[in-house]
């Protein structure tokens, strides 16, 4: 099947592609061909906050929360044609929340940090009034595709993902939980809002698009909560071990900001552990489907380096 969305340059088919890297690098293409399309040019009024937008989201990143979206879409629909625009309005809109709560969270007031994406941060380029504002702006854009996705309930699964029980929720907790213990159960649930609930509602809305069965839909929400804690454990793994130069970001943050980290309750190795459980349980949630792209997104997360 040629990619849902047809443009140029998309033509590998899914099932032909050996190489998880190669599927993500074909799909991170589309993805950014997406975002350039649907984000103001930086020559439009107002040109600051376009050009803010377009710097933090252009910057690259691994567009894991669309691909997700997509493959879970396209496991269910592979030759359709019929809500093509839809799916590609989905992942543009969860890309840019992403980006949006990227650049929140590295504001002075949050995680103060002044690399991402291998570049200065969005307020060390902008300033922070233009870095609040270009994060707002992403946030509404996503909504105004979501909502160009034509299912109500699409728009409602990721407000509710992103909101105070959500992602919001946990960025509160982490900025609370700076600078004292926290219990195992604790880290999960901060670890879970503030990330896991966005990469479980990627996975949710590409079922919803698809018209999965509410079976299968519940055992993919299951998925998307094992791997995107697990992204988070990485996360956090990451900056203990990880390489400034691959991830973009400087390591070693947490440490010093008094973080509350997963491997920091339970250990490094722990961590580990715990997050290579999450990733085999994820994948044993899709038994069903024999070999699939889910599947091999899921090693790719538990083997990240960037
Ligand atoms: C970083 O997310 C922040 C977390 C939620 C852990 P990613 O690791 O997906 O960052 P990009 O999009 O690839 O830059
Ligand atoms: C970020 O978690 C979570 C969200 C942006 C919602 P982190 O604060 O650990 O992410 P990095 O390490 O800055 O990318
Ligand atoms: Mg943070
Ligand atoms: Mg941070
Ligand atoms: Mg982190």
């Amino acid at each position: 099947m040629n990619s849902v969305l047809n443009l140029p340059g998309m033509t590998v088919k899914s099932t032909e592609l050996l190489n998880i890297k190669d599927y993500l690098g074909e799909k991170r293409k589309l993805v950014d061909e997406l975002l350039s399309r649907y984000i103001p040019s930086a020559s439009e009024e107002p040109r600051t906050l376009h050009a803010a937008m377009r710097y933090s989201v252009m910057a690259g990143g691994k567009r894991i929360r669309p691909i997700l979206a997509l493959a879970t879409y396209e496991q269910f629909r592979p030759d359709s044609s019929e809500t093509d625009s839809s799916i590609g309005y989905i992942m543009a809109g969860l890309e840019m929340i992403h980006t949006y709560s990227l650049i929140h969270d590295d504001l002075p007031c949050m995680d103060d940090d002044d690399l991402r994406r291998g570049q200065p941060t969005c307020h060390k380029k902008f300033g922070i009034a233009t870095a609040v504002l270009a994060g707002d702006a992403l946030h509404d854009i996503a909504f105004d595709l979501m909502a160009r996705s034509g299912h109500t309930e699409i728009v409602r699964e990721l407000a509710q993902a992103i909101g105070t029980m959500g992602m919001i929720g946990g960025q509160i907790a982490d900025v609370e939980a700076e600078g004292r213990e926290v219990s195992k159960a604790e880290i999960i649930k901060i670890h879970s809002c503030k990330t896991g609930s966005l990469i479980r509602c990627s996975v949710r809305v590409g079922a919803i698009l698809a018209g999965a069965e509410r079976s299968t839909f519940e055992s993919l929400s299951q998925y998307g909560e094992k791997i995107g804690l697990a992204f988070q454990i990485i996360d956090d793994i990451l900056d203990v071990e990880g390489s400034q130069e691959l991830l973009g970001k400087k390591v070693g943050a947490d440490n010093i900001k008094g973080k509350a980290t997963y491997p920091g309750v339970v250990g490094l190795e722990q961590a580990k552990k715990d997050a290579d459980l999450l990733i085999d349980e994820a994948i044993e949630l899709l038994d069903d489907y024999d070999d699939n792209m889910l599947k091999h997104i899921a090693l790719f997360i538990g083997q990240r380096e960037s």
